[in-house]
């Protein structure tokens, strides 16, 4: 309030200063108006009476005088006419005057000494009165004077009335100062300022929204305030979150795997023994960029998780070499360091030719096996010439390992996903002493739908060669002993969960995957105040939203996306306030296009959001925001943190690591995840917003939950769920893995 009567009273006191100028200014040249019209008046009437009068006072006939002048002394504010002889005494003078006028006048005096006229003012019976003098002149001076009396009074009262207008005006505009600057600085500069303040307590109490206030702050005058303090709102969030989840991790100190707990581990377990791994997709693949060749890394859960693995464990990652930069960039073994930019581990690369990787690659394995085991109602495709082309891939990358072990003692070997069924077999059969694992990264379906494939038993017993295969969760390791007790001569033991067939006992576990988790301890001061601001990515994407969603896929029929766009339309039209309010942005990386089946979903993703965008959107805003491209784990992490919702739902997934990451990224303690209750995610993270993909209603109304949910709970649901994923990182992942495959072989003697 000080700095309001403060401003008011400067205000008032310079606008009375202008007044008073003002009113100074032009009272004096109104004055100066008036003056000069009385003495031009008197003037006018006093050459007038001159050539009468002159002759008269010259005969000193002073009856006639003074009936000339009480004819002429009634005039419009004519007080009087006085005429005075050489010596300044009255000769005549109209009646009311002669005995206020001093004998000998001294304006006359004066006039007559000076030949001039003279115009004076003079109070006369209490009224300013304006005296016009003037000489009587003959030919060798003046035979006399004459005055005009003229009231003046009014002068002053127009005077008077100038002033008290001004005052009037001044009032008024004092009045209309006060209240529009109150209004200004009230609605302007105090009202934000409480608003932003209010926010900033709540963010103190940490149930406010970090990236901008709850309630959209007034005027743009704290723009930078807000921007400022929402910068230092992530710090504090992030160090509130990071001192929540130390204190948390203090009970389970012990359960927390990181890398260097992973190295030692390796290194008590293994002695130090290679790791090889095997997948058909590589962690980096080089593509041409003109003359130079760049590196990316593909899009999806497998590379993700496994990366930070062989980044530390060391040893031999073997994939099918698929990049157009691949053969340029190995060495004359096929092989090269990884990262690039880091290289701690192997790649060998596998070349297959075009007719392998269109039977092995597209036809068996996403043709086929894929949505076998993916219940999403896209029918699986089993060609002979398919299963002939997998059999041969499958024998090509057994050769290549078989190769690398040769000089290796019971070496450790971690196969890969559905590419690889059969490859088990094939390296057990030739390295007995070989400790092979075996993890399937999609879900496993129940005997009916396997039963569908005509290679049914192949499969299995290529499967079987492992020492232990592993899934992401329980569900799935029932259904495939469920399989193999309904399709093979073997014994499913329920008690341990394993298949014994031939002599060999296959454990069967699962081992939920999972991500790197970068802890916010891990990360520096800078890292955080780099947390992009939300304005610059929707400035980016050209859509201005106060919330915003994320969804992040490989463009793929299991992942539900038409779905999610579906909701999002229902979302729309069953709240409307959320028009213009709510962006999503799709971070789609397209893939196994020579599929009809993807080629065709793509067509029906981009039309159902050019349909959606249509339906909604207004200039400078849509509902949806399609990236159709390859986006690297940096900026799609850009994303993660800024959203205010990710959406994950899959009408069928293994796992899913999407939720994973997004929940890893968020170091601030904030965002809300929709997650499908058919991903094998929805099994730990049970705080999140858990949806059927095909109940289009229940997924709009979980958007609208999740935007309007407590600041608290959301929190609170995000904080338990970042203990969950940073206690089973894929540390832990790998670790248990690892441990289980060693011990298994040592309690068969095997060292
Ligand atoms: C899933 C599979 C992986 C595969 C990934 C990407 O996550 O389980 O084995 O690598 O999708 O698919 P792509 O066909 O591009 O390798």
């Amino acid at each position: 309030m000080k700095i309001t009567i403060r401003l008011i009273i400067s205000l008032l006191f310079v606008i009375a200063l202008v007044a008073v100028i003002f009113s100074f200014y032009q009272v004096s040249s109104e004055k100066a108006r008036l003056t000069g019209e009385l003495e031009r008046r008197a003037l006018i009437l006093a050459e007038s009476l001159q050539e009468s009068v002159i002759p008269l006072v010259q005969s000193n006939s002073t009856a006639r005088l003074n009936r000339l002048v009480e004819r002429f002394g009634n005039r419009e504010r004519l007080k009087g006419i006085a005429i005075f002889d050489s010596q300044g005494n009255v000769l005549a003078s109209t009646l009311d005057l002669k005995p206020k006028i001093q004998q000998p006048f001294p304006e006359a005096v004066g006039s007559i000494a000076e030949k001039s006229r003279t115009g004076s003012f003079a109070d006369i019976d209490g009224k300013e009165t304006y005296i016009y003098t003037l000489p009587l002149p003959e030919e060798d001076g003046a035979t006399g004077a004459m005055a005009l009396f003229h009231d003046a009074s009014y002068i002053d009262v127009r005077l008077k009335g100038i002033w008290k207008d001004n005052l009037f005006r001044f009032l008024i505009l004092s009045v209309s100062i006060v209240a529009i600057t109150l209004v200004v600085v009230r609605w302007s500069i105090t009202g934000p300022i409480a608003q932003v303040a209010e926010w900033m307590r709540e963010l103190r109490v940490g149930k406010g929204k970090i990236n901008q206030p709850a309630i959209s702050i007034r005027g743009d005058v704290l723009a930078p305030l807000v921007s400022e303090v929402a910068q230092m709102a992530r710090s504090l969030a992030a160090a509130r979150a990071s001192a929540e989840e130390k204190a948390r991790s203090w009970i389970h100190v012990e359960n927390l795997w990181t890398p260097q707990r992973l190295k030692e581990h390796m290194r008590m377990e293994l002695k130090d023994k290679k790791l090889f791994l095997v997948s058909n997709r590589e962690p980096y693949m080089h593509v041409k960029d003109g003359h130079e060749f760049k590196y990316i890394v593909p899009a999806g859960g497998l590379v993700t998780a496994l990366d930070p693995v062989m980044r530390i464990c060391d040893g031999i990652w073997f994939a099918h070499g698929g990049g157009d930069g691949d053969r340029e960039t190995v060495d004359t073994h096929d092989k090269l360091r990884v990262p690039p930019e880091d290289p701690s581990y192997t790649l060998k690369r596998i070349w297959i030719t075009k007719e392998e990787e269109a039977g092995y690659y597209y036809g068996f394995s996403n043709e086929g096996i894929w949505p076998l085991c993916h219940i999403t109602h896209t029918r699986p495709v089993f060609r002979l010439e398919d299963w002939v082309w997998y059999q041969k891939v499958n024998e090509k990358f057994s050769k290549a390992v078989l190769e690398e072990i040769a000089g290796e003692e019971s070496p450790l070997i971690l196969i890969q996903d559905y590419h690889l069924a059969l490859l088990p077999l094939l390296v057990k059969k030739k390295r007995p002493d070989a400790r092979v694992a075996l993890f399937w990264h999609i879900p496993w379906p129940n005997p009916e739908a396997f039963g569908i494939c005509p290679w049914q038993q192949e499969i299995l017993m290529g499967m079987l060669g492992a020492d232990l295969i592993g899934f992401h969760i329980q569900f799935h390791c029932n259904n495939f002993l469920d399989t193999v007790d309904r399709f093979l001569e073997s014994k499913v033991d329920w008690e341990q969960f394993s298949v014994t067939r031939e002599g060999h006992t296959t454990q069967v576990k699962p081992f939920p995957i999972s991500v790197r988790f970068d802890g916010v301890d891990d990360r520096s001061a800078a890292d955080l105040d780099n947390t992009p601001a939300r304005s610059e990515i929707l400035k980016e994407i050209g859509s201005d939203a106060r919330y915003m969603g994320i969804g992040v896929d490989r463009i793929d029929y299991t992942k539900g996306i038409p779905e999610r766009f579906r909701a999002i339309e229902r979302f729309l039209e069953k709240h409307p306030e959320f028009i213009g309010q709510f962006t999503f942005i799709e971070l789609g990386a397209p893939s196994r296009t020579h599929i009809k089946r993807y080629h065709d979903l793509m067509a029906e993703v981009e039309e159902t959001v050019d349909r959606v965008n249509w339906k909604f959107q207004v200039k400078g805003w849509k509902p949806i925001v399609f990236l159709k491209a390859h986006h690297s784990h940096d900026a799609i992490n850009r994303y993660y943190k800024i959203a205010d919702i990710c959406m994950v739902t899959s009408l069928h997934d293994g796992m899913n690591l999407v939720a994973k990451e997004f929940i890893a990224s968020r170091d601030d303690g904030d965002g809300v995840l929709i997650l499908s209750q058919f991903a094998g995610a929805s099994r730990e993270l049970r705080d999140a917003i858990i949806i059927n993909p095909y109940d289009i209603e229940g997924m709009a109304d979980a958007i609208h939950l999740s935007l309007t949910m407590e600041p608290q709970e959301r929190t609170g649901r995000m904080g338990r769920m970042r203990v969950a994923v940073r206690e089973n990182n894929i540390y832990r992942w790998a670790g248990d893995l690892i441990t289980t495959l060693a011990r298994l072989r040592s309690a068969d003697g095997a060292e």
